[in-house]
């Protein structure tokens, strides 16, 4: 299992510590108190209060409308009940349009709602972002491959970098994230082959959804994983309470398959 520094906390070094020893990093989602601390006692290494929320807990068709104000209250919730797990905060569509819009809602995020890290969708148009949020303290997570808030330019779910264009830039934009100061990369919907380029390519630890096992940890959303909303789960999600007598033992099963590498599965994988 991860080793915790000693106030018990998973803190960016430890993730990067479990990236060079080879430790898979198990990372949910949560909106609310009750299961931030079923995730905690479980022993998940990052809760990601994600702009998901937007779907599953507010019932839009996006994530689009997600506001600041939104994001702090179910991260308040959440950051309640952390005592071990990282608390990563999605910022919201429209929040980081420029380095200071980025600073001033990225404070809020960590002064009102206890994030720990912060997460924004983009490539290379987002490294000055990226650059003045490292130099102020505030740890990232970059998010690649498909951006939901991009939705209605994209036209659509799909897997991004099958084309030799595409993962080029991918590529590009994964280091120039990682030389701005970027803790963490996530990558969704993204090919195996470049998934685990990618992964070997940074030194900072790659989240995968969608990304294959070759990723350094995997996220999920947790409603997909407990199967409350199965005409909608993504090919790439698991439903774990399936053959768990628990939401408890459901959640410690996709923390065990995660670490395992059981989880994702080749039908998972693009
Ligand atoms: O908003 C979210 O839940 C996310 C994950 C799907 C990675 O960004």
């Amino acid at each position: 299992m991860s080793v915790p520094t000693r106030s018990g906390r998973v803190t960016v070094n430890t993730l990067r510590r479990m990236k060079q020893e080879g430790e898979k990093i198990a990372v949910l989602t949560a909106y609310d108190a009750s299961f931030a601390q079923v995730l905690d006692e479980a022993g998940m290494d990052i809760v990601l209060v994600g702009d998901s929320l937007g779907m599953v807990i507010q019932g839009r068709e996006t994530t689009v409308p997600v506001t600041v104000d939104d994001m702090i209250y179910h991260s308040k919730a959440v950051q309640s009940q952390l005592k071990r797990s990282l608390l990563m905060v999605d910022m919201p569509f429209m929040s980081y349009t420029d380095p200071a819009s980025a600073l001033a809602n990225a404070a809020r995020l960590m002064q009102e709602g206890g994030a720990q890290m912060v997460k924004l969708e983009g490539g290379a148009p987002q490294v000055d972002t990226v650059a003045a949020l490292a130099r102020h303290g505030i740890p990232v997570c970059a998010h690649l491959g498909l951006m939901p808030q991009s939705i209605h330019k994209l036209g659509g779910y799909r897997v991004q970098g099958r084309e030799q264009q595409a993962a080029a830039q991918m590529r590009d934009d994964a280091l120039a994230l990682q030389g701005a100061g970027a803790d963490v990369l996530l990558l969704e919907c993204v090919p195996e082959a470049l998934a685990a380029e990618l992964t070997e390519a940074v030194e900072v630890p790659v989240i995968g959804i969608g990304a294959s096992p070759r990723c350094d940890g995997q996220v999920l959303v947790l409603q997909d994983i407990l199967g409350i909303t199965p005409d909608d789960a993504p090919r790439f999600s698991k439903n774990f309470l399936t053959g768990s007598d628990s939401i408890q033992a459901a959640i410690a099963a996709y923390i065990e398959a995660v670490k395992a590498v059981e989880f994702p599965a080749q039908e998972h994988t693009f």
